[in-house]
C-alpha cells in the first residue's frame, strides 16, 4: 500500500515510524512532515489544509491510504472532500467526516450530543452576544472556579479556568465582545469546575465497529507541579494506574458504546479515531472533551505499545471489517517527555541547532514534533521540538530512561519537566 499521513508532529512521527514497519507499507508519504519523518518516509511540501494539492499528489503517487492526523483537515472536511469526487473515493482515508469533527469542532455541539446520549459530562450551558446578559447571570450562579470554552478550535488555548466571578465575567467579554478567538469564541460554552484526576482514552472505529488502543495521561501545563501556562502537552504515560480492567469495562458501557450509539443515530459514518477526554470524580467518570484525533505526545506512548500490524489494523478500520480485529498490547509501560523551545507556550525562536538526538540509547525512540533538516543538520522548527519515548518493563524504568535521554540531546533554550510521571508512583 502507498501511504499518505498528513501533519508535521510528533503524533505524526509516530504513525509514519509504526506504519513503515509494516509489510504492507510500500512507499510513505507525510504532508508536511518533519526531519524525524524524512527519515521513515519521504516529506510532501503541501499543506494539511490544501485539499487540491493533496488530491494531485494522490492521484500521481497512486496513493491507496490517507491518515489524518491533526484536526484542522478534518473540520474542515477534508474526508468529505474524498468522498465526493469520483476520482478520489476508492482511495481510503482514515478520519472522521466534517459533521463527525464536530464533536471537536464545536464544544456547544460536544455538550449536545452527550446530553442527548446521557453520557456523563460537567453542566453547561452555551451562550452568545445575544444571550450575554444571561451568561452574566449564569456565572453569578455557579460556584468558583468556572469553565469557559471557545465553541471552536482555539489551537489548544481556547478553555480558560477562571477562579473568580470577576473574572469569569471578564473571560466571557474578551471571547464574545472582544472576539479574543474569532469565530470561534462567537459561541461560548460555560460549565461547572471538576475536580478529579484526567486520563485519556483512544478509540478506533469503522462506524460501527471499534478496538480500544491503550489508555494515556498526559501533562498539559509548561511549569513542574502542572503550573503555569497550558501547551499542546510536555510528556505522556501509558498504562495509566487506576485504569483497571473494571475502569475500562464501565467506561465501556457509560461513554464509548453510548458515543458510537449516538453517531449512528445521527448517520454520522464515523472511521477513524476518537480521543475521549476524562475526568475521573471518585467514581464516576466524566466526559471532559471528544477529539477526532489521536493526542500529541499520548500517540507517542500509544503506538510503541501496540504490538499488531497497525497498518493492517487501519485498513481494516477503511474496510469496515474491525469486528475481526483484535490488538496486540505490550504490558510494558511507554513514557515519553517534550523537549520544548525556550519560551514556548509563548513566543520562541526556530532555527536552533539540535544535537545529540542521533545516538540516544537503544531503548529510545526519538519522535520529532518541530524540527526540519537543513543542509544535514536538524534545527528547531516549532514549540515542541522532539519526543523522548522510552519502553520498559515498568513505568519508573521508562521514565528514568526518558529522563536520561533529555540531558542527552541540546539546543539553546531547551525546557523539559522533570516530573512527568511522578505523581502517578
Ligand atoms: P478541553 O479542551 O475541554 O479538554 O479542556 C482543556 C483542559 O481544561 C482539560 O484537559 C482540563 O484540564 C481542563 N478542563 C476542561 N473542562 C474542565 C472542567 N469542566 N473542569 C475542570 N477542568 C476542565
Ligand atoms: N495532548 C493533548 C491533545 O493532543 O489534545
Amino acid at each position: 500500500m502507498n501511504v499518505l499521513i498528513i501533519g508535521s508532529g510528533g503524533r505524526e512521527h509516530a504513525f509514519a515510524w509504526k506504519i513503515a514497519q509494516s509489510s504492507l507499507c510500500d512507499n510513505l508519504y507525510i504532508a508536511t512532515g518533519n526531519a524525524g519523518t524524512a527519515r521513515v518516509g519521504t516529506n510532501v511540501a503541501i499543506k494539511p489544509t490544501d485539499f487540491e494539492r493533496l488530491a494531485t499528489f494522490c492521484e500521481d503517487s497512486d496513493i491507496d491510504m490517507v491518515v489524518v492526523g491533526n484536526e484542522e483537515p478534518l473540520v474542515k472536511g477534508i474526508v468529505d472532500f474524498f468522498k465526493n469526487d469520483n476520482s478520489l473515493k476508492n482511495i481510503k482515508i482514515i478520519g472522521a467526516n466534517q459533521q463527525g469533527a464536530q464533536l471537536e469542532g464545536s464544544k456547544d455541539f460536544a455538550k449536545n450530543f452527550m446530553n442527548k446520549n446521557n453520557i456523563p459530562t460537567a453542566k453547561s450551558e452555551t451562550f452568545t452576544k445575544e444571550t450575554i446578559e444571561k451568561a452574566k447571570q449564569y456565572i453569578e450562579n455557579l460556584a468558583t472556579p468556572i469553565v469557559l470554552k471557545a465553541d471552536g478550535l482555539a489551537a489548544g488555548k481556547g478553555v480558560v479556568i477562571a477562579h473568580s466571578k470577576q473574572e469569569a465575567l471578564q473571560t466571557l467579554n474578551e471571547m464574545i465582545l472582544d472576539e479574543k478567538f474569532g469565530e470561534a469564541s462567537s459561541k461560548v460554552v460555560i460549565e461547572e469546575f471538576l475536580d478529579g484526576i484526567e486520563v485519556s482514552l483512544f478509540v478506533l472505529t469503522d462506524g460501527k465497529n471499534y478496538v480500544l488502543l491503550p489508555e494515556a495521561k498526559d501533562y498539559k501545563q509548561i511549569g513542574e507541579g502542572n503550573t503555569g501556562l497550558n501547551t499542546g502537552g510536555m510528556g505522556a504515560v501509558s498504562p495509566v494506574p487506576f485504569v483497571t480492567e473494571e475502569f475500562i469495562k464501565s467506561a465501556e458501557e457509560k461513554i464509548i458504546k453510548p458515543t458510537l450509539q449516538g453517531l449512528q443515530n445521527e448517520n454520522i459514518d464515523y472511521c477513524g479515531f476518537i480521543f475521549i477526554g476524562l475526568m475521573v470524580v471518585g467514581d464516576t467518570s466524566y466526559v471532559l472533551e471528544y477529539n477526532v484525533r489521536m493526542g500529541d505526545p499520548e500517540t507517542e506512548v500509544v503506538l510503541p505499545r501496540i504490538e499488531s500490524d497497525f497498518l493492517a489494523l487501519l485498513d481494516a478500520t477503511a474496510k469496515k471489517e474491525l469486528g475481526n480485529h483484535t490488538l496486540k498490547i505490550s504490558k510494558k509501560a511507554a513514557t515519553t517527555i517534550m523537549l520544548v523551545s525556550g519560551g514556548y507556550p509563548e513566543a520562541y525562536e526556530n532555527g536552533k541547532l539540535i544535537k545529540g538526538h542521533g545516538n540516544l540509547p537503544k531503548n529510545i525512540i526519538a519522535f520529532h514534533a518541530g524540527t526540519k533538516e537543513d543542509d544535514s543538520q536538524t534545527l528547531t522548527n516549532g514549540g515542541r521540538v522532539i519526543a523522548l519515548t522510552a519502553l520498559a518493563e515498568t513505568a519508573q524504568e521508562a521514565l528514568a530512561a526518558s529522563n536520561h535521554a533529555a540531558e542527552l540531546v541540546h539546543f539553546d533554550g531547551k525546557y523539559y519537566r522533570k516530573d512527568i510521571g511522578k505523581d502517578l508512583f
